[in-house]
């Protein structure tokens, strides 16, 4: 049997000409991904510069896996993707959203090369199949005023899990739970791999590229990101946050953050999480 094990050995193949390809470290448990490839950023082995844009960090096992929000990252063993990014993007803290909006849609992509199934992006990269959390991305980032110099994308997909805690604040779902079968995570990683890859690159090329204006030079990749999602235009959702209202949405700005229209106006929801609405329980009066 091949090992489906997240080893440099089975992704680095997979994942050439990307710039993840010489950079993968490989761990049986750690703490958090994120806080590997965050400490990584400033000092690593013996460079003093830190590890180079593209380093991948990925860990069997999370013992302190972490989301959004403060909450925390379920990571059992062996049976799901857990794995951070470290990039080093020329841009500056206030377009650092569309880091996170563009790794929802390699999650997506990913699934789907791998699957074939169609997930859904919440708002603002919850990936979700059958209105349940399938991945969640928590971009962490280290900059000053107008540049950010480094940011870690870390990337939780529930791939060959059978049950999950019930404490949950979101209903969650694997691979495995949806279609009954046990999917392979290497092929699924390095398929994100690429993905990213792709999205990073496309990114950069949005920000460096001849559209000076703020407004527009995000456009290609809003459309983008809208055109994956069933909340960007006309969804009735509740955002958790100013103590909670409701709305339809309205695409995002030119920020990458969501437009909510709203009985007093449009806003625009800067952190909060975005729930259908009502909720399915309301709708059928239980
Ligand atoms: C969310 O709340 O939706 C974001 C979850 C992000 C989880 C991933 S798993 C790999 C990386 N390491 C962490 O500690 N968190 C992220």
């Amino acid at each position: 049997m091949t090992s489906d094990t997240l080893s440099p050995e089975n992704l680095a193949p997979l994942v050439r000409n990307t710039i993840f390809s010489g950079n993968i470290h490989h761990f049986e448990q750690a703490e958090s991904t994120n806080t590997l490839a965050l400490q990584a950023a400033t000092r690593f082995s013996q460079q003093a510069e830190g590890a180079p844009e593209g380093a991948v960090f990925l860990a069997e096992e999370q013992t302190a896996g972490r989301g959004r929000a403060g909450h925390v990252w379920h990571s059992e063993r062996g049976v799901g993707i857990y794995c951070s990014f470290l990039l080093r993007p020329p841009m500056s803290p206030a377009d650092a959203l569309w880091l996170s909006l563009v790794a929802g849609v390699a999650v997506q992509d990913a699934v789907r090369e791998t699957t074939a199934l169609q997930a859904d992006i919440r708002w603002p990269n919850d990936v979700l199949l059958n209105d349940k959390k399938l991945a969640g991305i928590l971009t962490e980032m280290s900059s000053e005023a107008t540049r950010v110099h480094h940011a870690v994308i870390g990337i939780g997909i529930n791939v060959n899990h059978r049950s999950f805690p019930r404490d949950l604040t979101s209903p969650a779902t694997s691979l495995l739970l949806e279609t009954d079968k046990e999917w392979p995570r290497v092929e699924l990683a390095a398929a994100l791999m690429r993905a990213l890859d792709r999205e990073y690159r496309a990114l950069l090329r949005a920000m460096t590229g001849p559209i000076r204006t703020p407004a527009l030079r995000f456009e290609p990749i809003m459309k983008r990101v809208e055109s994956r999602s069933s909340y960007a235009h006309g969804k009735m959702v509740r955002v958790e946050e100013d103590g909670g209202y409701t709305g339809v949405t309205e695409g995002l700005d030119p920020r990458g953050f969501l437009r909510v229209r709203t009985d007093r106006g449009l806003r625009i929801v800067i952190a909060g999480g975005v729930r259908p609405w009502p909720r399915r329980t309301d709708a059928v009066g239980s």
